[in-house]
């Protein structure tokens, strides 16, 4: 099947697609029937918000994305565990042609049954076949939806890299990488108290596209695919900054972030200050700021828009259909947000100078640079991450609702309550920042 659109249709629960079996759920729920019991897809996916939010690792992990494109198998109610993981292991090691000996599995705590599957299957001693007793073996889409114990493969990327492996407190390091997620739907999770079963037993897959590329290409980073190597390229041309250095982060979090902006305009989302809009808003705006860092000028993502249509347009039409668009929505967002970038970072700095070790950003200030100078929340958390300080996120939502508030109260005053609220909620959603 082909991807769907990174906007769900039909699924009030999910802000965008975050794994290929979101256009399955009906299926799998049993509310949809299809004429066939597997599939197929390599799925867009973005992580930016929600369940499954990657936005804060990015650039700083080998691993992660906001935008990514997801391989995926699925049963429905035909094969399960046996042939699931059956498949996985034959894929892996003699299609993909990797070491059994670079592999290792997780299984959830109590799921014996997978473990004693791999066991047969690869002739792995229990070392290597590692019980999870987390949620990181048991996979959701969302608060609600359909979910169940899942297994993962893991690639030792060798000793030289720091990482320990799953389980291990050093865990979170990019030496240990998992490249694929196996899930065995068996419930539907209705609300936080109720799990039912599903009416059948089904497979769903996630293996990142980016990961084993790289894998395959002997590097244990992301970034090292052609996609990113090109945009990098590009932009490390354009700013004059190698990729390789102290500055990597940040061609990374351009490279991510163009993708992620790109994708999402090809399938309708416009920057805007509520919803997807805003999402999309914070992840150009967290591109812009690093475009910044890098000491460029004048507009830089859209620049590098071609680069990206030249590697992923042929087998996504959508981003040329929508290329126009794109290039000028990155260019005039760039152009505006550069009038008080330099001036929110000059607070940000100023501010920062007075903290003493330990101390917390204050909320104010940092809902200053979100209301005066348009800085999304996690852009500023982004720009303290380097200096490891936290912003005081109570003291913002504070100074957030306070200032809505206000602003309800200024309207009411006007003597048409309804009215003054549609023209507030009008004016909110299409503030000009
Ligand atoms: N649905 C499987 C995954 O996202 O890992």
């Amino acid at each position: 099947m082909e991807s769907s659109s990174l906007v769900p249709h039909n699924d009030p629960t999910l802000m965008f697609t975050n794994a290929g079996m979101n256009q399955f759920k009906d299926v799998f729920t049993g509310k949809e029937k299809r004429d066939y019991k597997r599939a197929t897809t390599s799925q867009k996916c973005v992580r930016a918000g929600g369940k499954h939010n990657d936005l804060e690792n990015v650039g700083y992990t080998a691993r992660h994305h906001t935008f990514f494109e997801m391989l995926g198998n699925f049963s429905f109610g035909d094969y399960f565990k046996n042939d699931a993981i059956a498949f996985a292991w034959e894929l892996v090691t003699k299609n993909f042609g990797l070491s059994p000996e670079k592999l290792l599995v997780t299984v959830h705590a109590t799921d014996e049954e997978a473990a004693g599957i791999w066991r047969k299957v690869t002739g792995f001693s229990d070392e290597k076949i590692i019980r999870i007793n987390s949620d990181d073996n048991f996979w959701r889409m969302g608060d609600t939806g359909p979910c169940g114990p899942c297994t993962e493969i893991f690639y030792d990327h060798g000793d030289h890299i720091w990482g320990g492996p799953p389980g291990s407190p050093e865990e979170d390091g990019d030496r240990f990488i998992e490249i694929w997620n196996n899930v065995f739907m068996q419930y539907e999770q209705i609300d936080a108290d109720t799990r039912i079963d599903l009416p059948a037993q089904s497979v769903d897959t996630g293996m990142g596209l980016e990961r084993i590329a790289a894998t395959l290409m002997g590097s244990n980073s992301n970034y090292d695919i052609d996609i990113f190597q090109a945009i990098m390229t590009h932009s490390a041309d354009l700013t004059g900054v190698s990729f390789k250095g102290d500055q990597a982060p940040s061609h990374k979090v351009i490279a991510d972030h163009l993708r992620a902006a790109s994708f999402l305009m090809a399938d309708g989302v416009m920057p805007s200050n509520e919803g997807r809009g805003y999402v999309l808003r914070r992840i150009m705006r967290r591109g812009m700021r690093h475009a910044h860092l890098l000491g460029a000028s004048e507009p830089l993502m859209y620049k590098l828009f071609p680069t990206l249509l030249s590697k992923m347009g042929e087998a996504y039409p959508e981003l040329g259909r929508a290329g126009a668009l794109i290039t000028e929505t990155l260019r005039s967002e760039e152009e505006r947000f550069r009038v008080t970038l330099e001036r929110g970072l000059k607070m940000l700095d100023e501010e920062t100078a007075r903290l003493s070790g330990g101390q917390n950003f204050p909320g104010d200030v940092a809902f200053k640079l979100y209301d005066t100078f348009g800085f999304p929340l996690d852009l500023t958390q982004d720009a303290l991450k380097a200096k490891n300080i936290a912003v005081d996120t109570a003291g913002f939502d504070a100074c957030m609702e306070e200032q809505k508030k206000a602003a309800r109260a200024a309207w009411s005053g006007s003597g048409d309550t309804a009215f003054g609220k549609q023209w507030y909620d009008f004016a909110e959603k299409n503030r000009d920042d």
